[in-house]
């Protein structure tokens, strides 16, 4: 009898998630008695009415590993233990459809749930999987925030695409003897911030890890202005906030929002900044969701297909409850449980601190 394996992308999209469902479905195809579908905007797919369940063949996966996006579609709002539902009054509440999701799964004759999402979304693994779900876990975002994991893929891709950001802004800013600040996204952690300011040789890079120190700032971009070098750049996360300050949130009105919006860190820094009479004009620039589009980068491309293939392979040794993780050079199965425990911030005494460090780049200490 033919088994299936339903496969649903959640949250924030990113770079690769194509590559995991075309691993999958290449990796299924290889037993004679698999047969891969996908739900259209995560579990929403499972529990609109009617549903929204797609066949992923060979034809519809072909190819699909260098696009950007995901192919059934994600969404960061709502979710099974937390459905958004509007009263006669126009007020909104939510309610839990887990219990409903599996009976449908059942109905649907799904063998295993393949869940490719970030933090919020594995909490819905481990959730579904106390409920007695099969489901396995595969880590993405850009924010590369999940432990138990080396890395998540479309962090690379971002990193690069932050980095691009970086290496045009020092043009500009030394043709016009500016400061640029360059907002990129990462939430609670600075992984997107710290990486590319390196790669792109930023002299002052912000990150939530460390609150920064506005004088200490100062005194660094000042040093470098009076040398004769008139311009510089800073790197700072959207989680970013100065020692007496809090983290810089965006209203979000859309209904079942999962996440608080962070955003406007970059221009609540130039505020700051603009108190100490610097002499030269602050811009800032806010990279925003362009690091979540595009085609995912070689490394992000192998990592999520491998990915996609380990995931499959979980399923044929009944290791639910689990999902792929990348502990150098190994793909591994670590307990979703443990991966969401525990927040993947900077350790602030690594190689990459160090580095920074090392550079004179200015952490804002
Ligand atoms: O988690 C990925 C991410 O891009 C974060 O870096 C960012 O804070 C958030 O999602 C943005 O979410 P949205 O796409 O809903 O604006």
């Amino acid at each position: 009898m033919t088994k299936r394996a339903l496969v649903l992308t959640g949250g924030g999209d990113c770079p690769g998630l194509n590559a995991v469902i075309r691993a999958i479905v290449k990796r299924a195809n290889l037993e004679k008695n698999w047969e891969v579908l996908g739900s259209i905007n995560a579990f929403d797919g499972i529990l609109n009415e009617p549903n929204e369940i797609v066949v992923l063949d060979a034809q519809k996966v072909a190819g699909i590993h260098v696009r950007g996006g995901t192919i059934i579609g994600t969404t960061n709002k709502g979710g099974p233990l937390a459905w958004p539902i509007k009263d006669n009054q126009g007020n909104w509440s939510t309610v839990d459809r887990s219990d409903e999701l599996i009976r449908r799964l059942q109905y649907l004759g799904v063998d295993a749930v393949i869940n490719i999402g970030g933090d919020g979304s594995q909490r819905i693994s481990q959730a579904l999987y106390e409920k007695g779900l099969n489901i396995i876990g595969v880590p993405k975002t850009i924010d590369n925030d999940l432990s138990s994991t080396d890395y998540t893929f479309g962090f690379q891709t971002a990193v690069d695409v932050a980095t691009d950001a970086v290496d045009k802004l020092v043009t500009t800013a030394a043709s016009h003897n500016r400061i640029l600040i360059l907002e990129v996204m990462g939430r609670y952690a600075g992984w997107i911030a710290l990486h590319s300011a390196i790669a792109g040789g930023a002299e002052v890079c912000l990150i939530p890890e460390i609150p920064y120190d506005l004088n200490k700032i100062y005194e660094k971009l000042s040093r470098r202005i009076n040398r004769g070098r008139g311009f510089a750049i800073i790197v700072i996360a959207e989680g970013a906030r100065a020692k007496d300050g809090s983290i810089s949130y965006k209203n979000a009105d859309e209904i079942g929002y999962q996440n608080k919006k962070l955003g406007g860190a970059g221009d609540r820094l130039m505020e700051e900044l603009k108190q100490f009479d610097l002499g030269v004009d602050i811009r800032v620039t806010n990279l925003g969701h362009i690091q979540r589009g595009g085609s995912p980068c070689a490394f992000d491309r192998i990592l999520a297909t491998q990915f996609g293939v380990a995931a499959f392979e979980l399923i044929l040794e009944k290791k639910f409850g689990h999902m792929v993780a990348y502990n150098y050079p190994n793909i591994v199965a670590v307990p979703i449980q443990e991966a969401i425990e525990k927040y993947n911030y900077i350790d602030l005494s690594s190689e990459l601190i160090k580095t920074a460090r090392g550079l004179d780049m200015n952490l804002g200490d």
